[in-house]
């Protein structure tokens, strides 16, 4: 393939993006590892990446949005991701805002974006995608073995990840192209129809304090809103949701 970085052991898939974008990285490039020492989820959280059993890797992409529009990318990410399992696997994952993949409500992926800005234009944004694949329940550390879920555990299959990759990179082009010809609205109507936190009362622990409410949609920039028991509409740019 084109713009491709196997790596065999990494700290983090994003670290080498973000350099691999700082030095001019073309659209597109993909960063892959077998395995990450130091992988990270958002809020600061750890990502168990054990070698060869999931799919850890980075995207650049360089849209030319303001960096108020970056979580359009992140749910079309999600989307993509969705539907490239899907097409490959069989899984249906459902996404839980902004973008963890869920099977039966445990995890299955996650993504984390970073970006390279100035006052309001984006540069590169790094997209990380984690899927756990190949897991055996005792892959996983013990405090996550009731939370998380690989394909592997929910088809009793092992699965070839480069053919997954490939999947998961034809959706991701595909609706790219959709959303530099159309917009966000195809993604966003997409995005909805996959997702499970519209219509449910969540709890949204943001970095400001925590607000429990109806999570009534997403607006057009892919802030969630959630109205709560006084009527009040919030804006959540970002959080972790319970459901
Ligand atoms: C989350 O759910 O918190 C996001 C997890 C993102 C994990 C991926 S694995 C590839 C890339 N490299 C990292 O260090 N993190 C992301």
């Amino acid at each position: 393939g084109r713009n491709v970085h196997f790596e065999e052991t990494v700290d983090s898939t994003q670290n080498i993006a973000q350099k691999l974008a700082l030095e001019g990285a073309a659209e597109g490039t993909l960063v892959v590892a077998e395995e990450q020492l130091g992988g990270r989820g958002r809020l600061e959280r750890k990502w168990q990446s054990p070698k060869y059993k999931g799919i850890w890797m980075s995207l650049i992409l360089k849209p030319v949005i303001p960096i108020m529009k970056t979580p359009q990318l992140t749910l079309l990410i999600a989307v993509a991701v969705v539907q490239g399992i899907q097409e490959v696997t069989g899984v249906q994952a459902d996404i839980k805002w902004p973008n963890d993949l869920l099977v039966n409500g445990k995890k299955l992926t996650g993504i984390l974006t970073e970006m390279q800005a100035d006052s309001d234009r984006v540069h590169s944004l790094i997209i990380g995608i984690g899927i756990n694949v190949n897991q055996q329940l005792e892959d996983f550390a013990e405090e996550l073995q009731s939370s998380a879920t690989s394909i592997y555990l929910e088809t009793k299959t092992s699965w070839d990840r480069a053919i997954i990759i490939q999947g998961i990179m034809k959706h991701i082009e595909k609706l790219y192209l959709l959303y530099l010809q159309k917009g966000f609205y195809p993604i966003k109507l997409l995005w909805e129809s996959y997702s499970i936190s519209l219509g449910q009362k969540v709890r949204a622990n943001t970095l400001n304090g925590s607000i429990f409410g109806l999570a009534k949609g997403i607006t057009d920039d892919g802030v969630l809103l959630l109205e709560d028991e006084q009527g009040v509409v919030h804006f959540i740019y970002s959080a972790d949701i319970l459901m």
